[in-house]
């Protein structure tokens, strides 16, 4: 039967990694909502509006022109006809990016892309491995598919998740890569916080740890979760 996972977590919990994995084991389409976050955020600094302006930001993402692959095997972002999916993860949009996620009628425009993805999957016309979908983020188990068949909250402590992320951005995880990052990701992750709740699981959401599991182990203990 078609069915939805939905899955959640902080910055450097794995989440993209893993869920694009589970998606790969599954067979099913991969939605990255995170990426049409960073997208926005990227077509808000193309045509030059500014982040501090609130209408405008919440005006420009309503004309996102955004097309999002959803094949685990290639994920694409493209914007306007453009290929975005390598620059949406430069340190400038990640810094930038609360901008619009603090932007409620932002979050409900790109929600309503969201269900629209998760919708399409269910009924699966263009990708189809997809007899359903692995859909991650912030706010999926909560506000985007409550009604998931699925729900996981991905988490792991600070120490594991600083390291990790310092391993993406300056391919090593020693102190001074660490202490680089940990502004930004706990800036991130207290500005999301604000709007969305990712820290603990909601009722009926499963929590995985990851902590002390390795990405092979995550992946195994995720489609535990989905097989249980
Ligand atoms: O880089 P990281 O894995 O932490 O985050 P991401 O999944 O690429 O998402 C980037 C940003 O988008 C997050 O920091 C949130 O501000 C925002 N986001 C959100 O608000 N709600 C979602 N469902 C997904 C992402």
């Amino acid at each position: 039967a078609p069915f939805v996972v939905a899955i959640d977590g902080p910055s450097g919990s794995g989440k993209s990694s893993v869920s694009r994995a589970v998606a790969r084991a599954l067979g099913l389409a991969y939605v990255d909502t995170g990426a049409t976050y960073r997208a926005a955020t990227w077509w808000c600094l193309a045509q030059g509006v500014p982040l501090t302006d609130t209408d405008a930001v919440a005006a420009a993402v309503r004309t996102l022109p955004l097309d999002l692959g959803v094949d685990p095997d290639a994920p694409t972002v493209v914007v306007d006809g453009t290929d975005v999916s390598a620059d949406i993860r430069e340190t400038a949009i990640s810094a930038a990016v609360s901008a619009v996620a603090t932007n409620l009628e932002a979050r409900a425009e790109l929600g309503r892309r969201h269900r629209a993805l998760i919708d399409a999957e269910r009924e699966p016309r263009s990708f189809s491995g997809g007899r359903g979908v692995v859909a991650e983020g912030r706010d999926i188990t909560t506000v985007i598919a409550p009604d998931a068949d699925v729900r996981v909250l991905l988490t792991a402590s600070e120490e594991a998740r600083l390291a990790r992320r310092a391993l993406d951005v300056h391919g090593t995880a020693d102190a001074q890569a660490v202490e680089a990052t940990r502004d930004q990701v706990l800036r991130r992750d207290a500005d999301d916080s604000t709007v969305v709740q990712f820290h603990t699981a909601a009722d009926g959401v499963v929590t995985v740890d990851s902590s002390h599991l390795d990405f092979e182990q995550t992946v195994e203990a995720v489609l535990a979760v989905v097989t249980a």
